[in-house]
């Protein structure tokens, strides 16, 4: 299926590895030029490269989501260097580490949690979210044409234990998205969620792999597919929702989780 993005502009956010790398992958192939964004310049830099030797367009743009005036000038740059953002994924949503190779903590028990885990949560979720869509929204509205596509979580549908800010976070994106999809409708531009489960990736995998094979059990589909979700499931769906064929769709959340929660 032509999913008519050939030449369309798209910034993924946290996509220097994981879930956004995926994605950025996905869109190069069906013909996106790809603004791979990462809080790490490594990350960002070696994910649009591999997306260049593969054949498609990208440039890495390291800038931290949490700082509006960083992504100002990152999205300044996508334009001057790619043209301006048709596509943005608001991907980052696990907290980066202060160094590359660290694994994200899953988090504790509420009781036990901090303002300083709040505000990490908060400020990544909540302001990367709000940072990167303001910053695009306008030229979107102005052109009449745009996607924007946020990867939630399903702890924001159904709340999660130890991850109660994170739930609280995500479950706020979902008002957001549903808020801009209605004043975004009548400029032809939508707002989607994409909401995955557990899904393998270098922030869950020493978890997952803690869990043994307990964990299967909660995903019907894992028991048919003998897997747990990996990245190419949820940007599939991401694809999807970005392209010219998803123009009817707006202010949905489409969970991609092998059946983990049916939320409607
Ligand atoms: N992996 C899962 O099981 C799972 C489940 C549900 C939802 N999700 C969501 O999927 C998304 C991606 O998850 P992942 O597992 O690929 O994570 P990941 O940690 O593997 O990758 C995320 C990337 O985001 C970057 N990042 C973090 N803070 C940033 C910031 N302030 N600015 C820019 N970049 C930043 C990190 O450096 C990292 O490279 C997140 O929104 C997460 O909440 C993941």
């Amino acid at each position: 299926m032509d999913l008519g993005i050939s030449g369309k502009v798209a910034l993924v956010t946290g996509a220097g590895r994981g879930i956004g790398a995926e994605i950025c992958r996905t869109l190069a192939a069906d013909g996106a030029r790809i603004a791979v964004n990462d809080f790490f310049q490594e990350r960002a830099e070696a994910a649009a490269a591999e997306i260049r030797s593969a054949g498609g367009d990208a440039i890495g743009v390291a800038a931290d989501v949490t700082d509006l005036a960083s992504i100002e000038a990152a999205v300044s740059r996508v334009e001057s260097e790619l043209g301006p953002v048709d596509i943005l994924v608001n991907n980052a949503g696990i907290p980066a580490t202060t160094t590359q190779d660290a694994v994200p903590s899953t988090g504790g028990f509420f009781p036990a949690s901090s303002r300083e885990d709040w505000d990490r949560t908060m400020g990544l979720i909540t302001y990367g979210v709000l940072n990167c869509s303001r910053a695009v929204i306008g030229g979107m509205q102005e052109r009449r044409w745009g996607r924007i596509v946020n990867v939630i979580s399903d702890a924001g549908r159904i709340g999660e234990p130890r991850l109660v800010a994170y739930s609280m976070a995500k479950a706020g994106v979902i008002g957001f998205s549903k808020a801009l999809a209605k004043e975004s409708g009548r400029f032809a531009v939508t707002v989607n969620c994409v909401s995955p489960a557990t899904t393998v990736t270098d922030a869950t995998r020493e978890w997952i792999e803690k869990q043994g094979e307990a964990i299967m059990r909660g995903y019907p589909l894992a028991k048919g597919l003998g897997r747990l979700g990996q990245p190419s499931d949820i940007a599939s769906a991401v694809a999807f929702l970005s392209s010219a064929r998803a123009e009817w769709i707006t202010g949905q959340v489409l969970s991609v989780n092998g059946g983990y929660s049916m939320a409607s």
